[in-house]
């Protein structure tokens, strides 16, 4: 997708990807993780999700995304002060819990970030069609070079029964994707077939979220 479409989508306020509640299984993937709890944590398109002010109870949160109005709302929803500066190409909003790097994602560096322990994506990969899906997963390793974790929630149905974004990712897909990590594990898996997926109803014959645990 380009840049274009996720202003506008932001602009019209059509974010039916946004969910009003942190994600059901955040907490229970989270507890399965065996990290350092000081290590600092990455949610890379990242929107205005309410995920990153859990996370934050748990390690320092840096997020990317691409619009400057879904980073004012992020913080400003919650009632939270937090300051602009601009950085090359970047805006670096920053706050004590949680900063993000408003910007293109495929343009950040890694001392942009610094060293990450988890890497958290929610409708991150499954928001970007397939090549660019190669690209974003090529960004992750460039600017995250582990010991690193990745909680991966994707999203499976029938490609030619819906156009994306969010694209189906299959799991062998995933695995491809990710086959220079150390581990792939698939540790949970949602039915979500008639129900919502945040603030959108698709229609399609299936659809499976799967949660996936990678290392590298
Ligand atoms: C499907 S939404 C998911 C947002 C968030 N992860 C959530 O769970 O609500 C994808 C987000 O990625 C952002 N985005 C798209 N392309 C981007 C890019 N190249 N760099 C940074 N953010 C981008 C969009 O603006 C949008 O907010």
């Amino acid at each position: 997708m380009q840049a274009e479409f996720w202003h506008n989508c932001w602009q019209n306020q059509r974010i039916g990807f946004h969910q009003s509640e942190i994600h059901p299984l955040l907490p229970v993937l989270f507890s399965q993780l065996n990290r350092d709890s000081s290590s600092a944590i990455f949610a890379p398109l990242c929107g205005k999700s309410l995920d990153l002010w859990w996370l934050a109870q748990h390690g320092k949160v840096t997020g990317a995304e691409l619009s400057e109005l879904a980073c004012q709302q992020f913080y400003q929803q919650q009632g939270q002060e937090f300051s602009a500066s601009p950085y090359n190409e970047f805006q670096h909003f920053s706050h004590p819990a949680v900063d993000i790097w408003q910007g293109d994602f495929f343009a950040l560096k890694p001392e942009q970030l610094g060293y990450i322990g988890l890497i958290y994506d929610r409708a991150a990969l499954i928001a970007l069609p397939e090549q660019m899906r190669k690209d974003y997963v090529q960004q992750l390793k460039q600017l995250c070079q582990g010991p690193v974790s990745l909680v991966l929630l994707s999203l499976e149905y029938q490609q030619d029964e819906m156009s994306g974004p969010p694209f189906s990712v299959t799991e062998q897909e995933v695995r491809s994707l990710f086959d220079f990590a150390s581990s792939i594990q698939l540790v949970a898996v949602r039915n979500l077939t008639g129900r919502p997926f945040a603030q959108r109803q698709f229609k399609v014959s299936q659809l499976l979220e799967k949660a996936f645990l990678i290392q590298w």
